[in-house]
């Protein structure tokens, strides 16, 4: 059976942890393919709010085997403290599988990616401080830990003592920091993750093709977004990894041919955490109301969004970049008191308009956006749950969007619960 891609189609913070949710609920395996802790999905299932970081969002259904793919930085003390709190509140964790070629977060990782975001000063990309770029940069420089070290010791430390003589110089020589203890770090790796964690190491490759080849169903969950993309994104105010399809394949080891949906998680506005171009930002009242009632602060680290309103720009190169198939919008109930909802539809740069996306970063910064206004419709969405019960003006702005992208929209999210959503299928 080919794989379905669920991925953010803007900065992040889609909402897509509902959506993928809801689709997990059909399918054998969720993969997380890239990203860390840096990610965080809220989902709501009754009285309950489940903050995930790195489980894959199917461990709540408890058919699926989610599995966290090679192409995802982990920190074992965060991965599990989660399953912990999920094995408390009475969630199965022992479905999940990591993969053996996953690269761990160290705690010079977490250090340097702090220091570096001071060092830089006024130039700071926001970054979530969890050591995502850090753990990274190692992974690319080929001196990262992987997941598999964990299950040999001498090898293990064989590599910390190179590579934290190295980290041990930078920080004490650059930072002015004081080493950090090679002792303590083997014992918290090996006397206290590593024995958790070993029985959950696998060849996550091999498992997944031989799903594949079952007829078995395979959702591959992205976190961050298309323009936090290292490749594709804003760079430099990006994360380090490939929340992009491409990042799909490669951070899961499934080929092109085997994914044949791919379903773009958009918000009905925009929000965006940290440094970076933001076209369609908005200010004041209007900012203030979305983030009040969208809820807009992360996840995990608590920091305010930026808001604005949607950008076509974005979102038709989204669609192209990532094959998308299908559009889900989300929270398109949190514009239900607006009396005039905005959409760009092109950017003017210098004077000129464009429907591109300015491929130099100088231009992105100076792109003033294009309005399209569009009559709010001043009701609540919340209890809406088919396409007919949508008001009229509600569907002139999804058919816009839909005609713009030349992509169906399949889902509307009307509200935080999992059965508040709209099927267009
Ligand atoms: P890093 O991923 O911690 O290196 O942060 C790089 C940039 O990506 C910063 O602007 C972060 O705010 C942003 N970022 C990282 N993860 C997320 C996310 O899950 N949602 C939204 N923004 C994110």
């Amino acid at each position: 059976m080919p794989a379905t891609v669920v991925l953010g189609t803007q900065w992040g913070d889609e909402g897509k942890g509902k959506f993928t949710d809801l689709l997990a609920s059909d399918v054998d395996f969720v993969v997380r393919y890239q990203g860390g802790h840096n990610a965080g999905h809220t989902i709501v299932i009754g009285e309950d709010r489940f903050a995930l970081q790195l489980v894959p969002t199917g461990i709540l259904n408890s058919h699926v085997i989610p599995v966290i793919g090679n192409g995802v930085v982990i920190d074992p003390k965060v991965l599990l403290d989660e399953v912990e709190v999920l094995s408390s509140r009475g969630v199965d964790t022992s479905r999940l599988i990591i993969s053996g070629a996953a690269h761990l977060i160290m705690p010079y990782h977490q250090e340097l990616d702090r220091l570096t975001e001071r060092y830089l000063g006024k130039n700071k990309l926001g970054t979530t401080k969890r050591g995502i770029g850090p753990a990274y940069a190692d992974k690319a420089s080929r001196i990262g830990i992987r997941v598999q070290d964990l299950l040999d010791e001498k090898i293990f430390s064989q590599k910390l003592e190179v590579v934290l003589k190295e980290k041990n110089q930078i920080l004490a020589k650059v930072y002015n920091r004081l080493p950090l203890d090679e002792s303590k770090i083997l014992s918290d790796y090996f006397d206290v993750y590593a024995p958790k964690l070993a029985p959950m190491i696998s060849d996550t490759v091999g498992i997944l093709h031989r799903a594949y080849k079952k007829g078995q169903e395979i959702l591959l969950e992205g976190a961050q977004a298309t323009f936090l993309d290292l490749d594709h994104g804003t760079y430099p105010f990006v994360t380090s990894s490939n929340p992009t399809a491409g990042g799909a394949c490669t951070g899961s080891g499934l080929g092109p041919r085997q994914i044949d949906r791919v379903i773009g998680v958009a918000k009905a506005y925009l929000t965006r955490v940290g440094a970076g171009p933001f076209p369609t930002e908005l200010e004041g009242d209007v900012a203030d109301l979305l983030v009040e009632r969208g809820f807009e602060f992360g996840t995990n680290t608590g920091r305010k969004r930026r808001t604005g309103w949607f950008d076509l720009v974005l979102l038709r190169q989204a669609v192209a970049l990532n094959s998308v198939s299908e559009i889900a919008i989300t929270k398109l109930d949190i514009l239900d008191v607006f009396p005039e909802i905005l959409v760009a539809t092109q950017y003017e740069v210098d004077g000129e308009r464009t429907s591109d996306l300015p491929y130099h970063q100088s231009d992105f910064h100076k792109a003033r956006p294009v309005y399209k206004s569009f009559e709010g419709w001043m009701e609540d969405l919340t209890k809406v749950t088919t396409k007919e019960e949508l008001p009229y003006n509600a569907r002139t702005y999804l058919s816009f969007l839909e005609e713009q992208l030349e992509v169906p929209i399949t889902l509307v999210g009307t509200g935080p619960e999992r059965d508040q959503f709209v099927s267009f299928r």
